[in-house]
C-alpha cells in the first residue's frame, strides 16, 4: 500500500493498495466519530462493491445506509442532488455523520457537493472505482453537479477527509472506461514528468496500477497544494480539455471524456509543432503513446462546430482562452490566447 499526504485547506491521506475496500470500516473510523456512514453508489457499482464496503463499515460500528443513484452523468443533476439530500434528511443523517462516495467521478462529484452543503458541511470519503476517479477526480476537492445549460455549473471546493483507492476494483471496469483513464494518466506525463511518460511505454498501465495511480495523485497533490482554488497553476490539468470538452459537446456526449481529451491533446500538440513551439519528436511521442493505448488522435468535427463549442465553454474570461501547450514532454505552458486566434490554433492542429 502507498500513502500520499495532501495538504490543502484540509489535510488528508490518499491510500492506494489492494484490499483497501475491505478495510474501509477501520480506515474511515480512523478519521471520523460518525455514527452513520451513508454509502452513495451507482446502480452498476453498488451490486459489485456496495455490500463489501457496507460489511466492513458495519464491522467498524457504523450504522450503514446505502443510497443508490443511476449510472452515468445524469445522476449529477439538480434532481439527483435533491434526491440525495432528501435521503439524508429522511434518515436523520446529521453533520457529524459521514458520506462515502463509492464509484467513479460522477458519484464523487455529486456526493462531495452534497457533503459540502448538507447542514453546512459534513465529512466525506472517496472510494474511487474508475481509473479517472483514482488519478484525478477523487483528489483535489472539486465537487459539482450539472445544469441543463452545461456541465459542472454548480459546485464547491471541498476536500474529502480520506481517499481509499483499491486498484482491484478497477478489474471490472469496462475496457473503454479504463482507456479513458489512461488518457488522463498520459496527460500527467506530458504536463509534468517525462520519465513517468516514458515508463508508460515500457510497462502497460494495467501492470503497474498502484505505482501509476500513486504517481498521478502525487502530481495532482503538488499542483493543488500551490493552487487549490484554480487561479493559475491548476489550469495545467486542463491539458487537452479545451478542445476535448468541445469534442464531447459536439458529439452530444457520445464521445467519452478520456477519448475527447486524447483528441484534444493531439490537436493542441500538432498546433504547437506547426507554430514552432515544440519539436517534431514531442508530437510523435504523444501520438505514439495515445495510439499505444488505443486512444483517438483525430476528430471529424470541423472548425466552425469546434470553435463555437469552445467559445461557449465557461473557462473563457476577458476574451482570453487559456490553452495548455506542450513545449516538450514533461513541460507545458499556459498560453492566454485571444479569441480571434482560436481558429488559427485549431487549423494548425489539423482541424478543417
Ligand atoms: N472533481 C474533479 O476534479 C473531476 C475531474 C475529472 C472529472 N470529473 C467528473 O468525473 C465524471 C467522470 O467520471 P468517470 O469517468 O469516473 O465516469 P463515471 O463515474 O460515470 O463512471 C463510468 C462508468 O463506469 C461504471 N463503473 C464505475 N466503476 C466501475 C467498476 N469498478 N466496475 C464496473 N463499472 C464501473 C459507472 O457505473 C459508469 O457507468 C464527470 O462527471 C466529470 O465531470 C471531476
Ligand atoms: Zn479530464
Amino acid at each position: 500500500m502507498t500513502k500520499v499526504e495532501v495538504s490543502a485547506s484540509k489535510a488528508y491521506q490518499v491510500l492506494v493498495g489492494a484490499g483497501l475496500l475491505d478495510q474501509a470500516g477501520e480506515r474511515v473510523r480512523a478519521v471520523t466519530k460518525a455514527e452513520t456512514a451513508v454509502v452513495v453508489a451507482g446502480d452498476r457499482v453498488a451490486p459489485l462493491y456496495g455490500e463489501r464496503a457496507a460489511a466492513s463499515l458495519r464491522a467498524a460500528g457504523f450504522r450503514v445506509l446505502l443510497h443508490r443513484i443511476p449510472h452515468g452523468e445524469s445522476a449529477k443533476s439538480l434532481a439527483g442532488y435533491g434526491a440525495l439530500l432528501g435521503f439524508l434528511a429522511e434518515n436523520r443523517v446529521h453533520r457529524g455523520d459521514v458520506l462515502i462516495a463509492l464509484g467513479g467521478g460522477v458519484t464523487g462529484d455529486l456526493t462531495g457537493f452534497a457533503a459540502s452543503t448538507y447542514q453546512r458541511g459534513m465529512d466525506f470519503v472517496q472510494i474511487p472505482t474508475t481509473l479517472l476517479a483514482a488519478v484525478d477526480s477523487s483528489v483535489g476537492g472539486k465537487t459539482a453537479i450539472d445544469l441543463p445549460t452545461g456541465k459542472n455549473q454548480v459546485g464547491t471546493f471541498y476536500q474529502p477527509a480520506l481517499v481509499l483507492c483499491d486498484p482491484e476494483t478497477l478489474d471490472t471496469l469496462p475496457e473503454e472506461e479504463f482507456r479513458c483513464g489512461c488518457a488522463e494518466v498520459i496527460k500527467y506525463g506530458v504536463l509534468g514528468d517525462a520519465r513517468f511518460f516514458g515508463s508508460l511505454a515500457q510497462t502497460p498501465i494495467r501492470e503497474q496500477l498502484e505505482q501509476v495511480i500513486t504517481h498521478c495523485v502525487e502530481m495532482k497533490r503538488d499542483i493543488v497544494a500551490q493552487d487549490e482554488y484554480d487561479r493559475g497553476l491548476r489550469q495545467l490539468l486542463n491539458l487537452g480539455h479545451s478542445v476535448g470538452h468541445a469534442v464531447e459537446a459536439c458529439s452530444g456526449f457520445t464521445v467519452l471524456h478520456g477519448q475527447a481529451v486524447a483528441v484534444g491533446m493531439a490537436v493542441i500538440t500538432r498546433a504547437a509543432y506547426e507554430k514552432g513551439l515544440c519539436f517534431r519528436n514531442t508530437l510523435d511521442a504523444l501520438l505514439e503513446m495515445l495510439e499505444r493505448y488505443r486512444l483517438p488522435t483525430r476528430t471529424d468535427y470541423g472548425l466552425e462546430e469546434l470553435s463555437a463549442a469552445m467559445l461557449a465553454d465557461k473557462k473563457l474570461s476577458g476574451g482570453l482562452l487559456r490553452l495548455i501547450v506542450p513545449r516538450e514532454i514533461g513541460q507545458c505552458d499556459i498560453v492566454p490566447t485571444p479569441v480571434e486566434e482560436l481558429r488559427g490554433w485549431l487549423r494548425a492542429g489539423g482541424i478543417r
